[in-house]
């Protein structure tokens, strides 16, 4: 199934399939002194479980800030977001923080690495910071192999600024990975990569998704949204096109 961006206002409602995140009647507004400012819009979609799922539309059509629900960093103004059937907006903070570090990896567009750590330390600060349950004598070797899935094995000892721009994020991936969270979600990971870097990121994800990850992704690229197995497009904070597969027939 590819991806066609499109300006149809006709999402195509499928049935649902094996969906491990549930978004219902989402709607955001952002409340300053000055005034309310409606940023998402009864937004309903699902997530299958091991898709591919992007999330397109242009500049300022809220993919951040719905991005930034899905990860539990911001809570929506109404509406929830079910998570494997449970209910994100109901933990509290310290609740939700922990429940992130395992759940859900996130990758940034400019990486974001901890310049003064190693790869392998960037990825031993994400195990300490998400609460690593393996036995202690094996992080590092843990730590090594979410490195080694990214083809970055060899590289473990760098310094981020000892890496290029792709291999950078495939550290940040490999971080991302480093508490085996069911999902990763990405805001533009390819932003700041050169074409030949985003098609081996690109890669990584496929195969992650081939061992049961699921990828919720941002983009600009058309070529890398065409490759999503399920996904939709915003804008002005509304969906205006829809994957097969991204709707539940039940919410309507
Ligand atoms: N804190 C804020 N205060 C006021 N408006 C905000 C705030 N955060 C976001 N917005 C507005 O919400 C809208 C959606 O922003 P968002 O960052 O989600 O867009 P986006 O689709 O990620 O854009 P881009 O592709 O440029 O990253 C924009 O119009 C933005 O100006
Ligand atoms: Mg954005």
């Amino acid at each position: 199934m590819q991806y066609q961006p499109s300006s149809s206002h006709a999402p195509s409602y499928a049935p649902m399939g094996s969906a491990l995140i549930q978004v219902e009647h989402l709607s955001h507004t952002i409340i300053t002194k000055k005034q309310n400012i409606p940023i998402l819009h009864d937004i309903s979609f699902v997530v299958p479980e091991a898709s591919l799922f992007v999330i397109n539309g242009p500049s300022g059509s809220g993919k951040s800030t719905l991005l930034n629900m899905l990860t539990g960093i911001d809570r929506p103004t109404s509406g929830r977001i079910l998570f494997a059937g449970e209910e994100i907006r109901a933990k509290g903070e310290d609740q939700l923080a922990k429940w992130r570090g395992r759940h859900v990896g996130i990758v940034f567009q400019f990486f974001q690495l901890i310049l003064t750590l190693s790869a392998q330390e960037n990825v031993l600060l994400a195990m300490e910071l998400g609460g690593c349950r393996l036995p202690r004598r094996t992080w590092r070797q843990h730590a090594l192999s979410c490195l080694n899935t990214v083809g970055l094995g060899a590289f473990a000892k760098r310094l981020p600024s000892e890496l290029s721009g792709g291999q950078q994020q495939r550290v940040a991936i490999a971080r991302a990975l480093a508490n085996d969270p069911p999902v990763l979600i990405a805001d533009e990971p390819t932003g700041n990569l050169d074409s030949q870097s985003a098609q081996a990121i690109f890669q990584i994800f496929v195969q992650l998704t081939s061992h049961g990850k699921t990828i919720i992704y941002v983009t600009h690229d058309p070529t890398l949204a065409r490759r999503a197995s399920s996904g939709i497009e915003l804008s002005d904070g509304r969906i205006v096109q829809s994957l097969p597969g991204s709707m539940s027939g039940g919410m309507q």
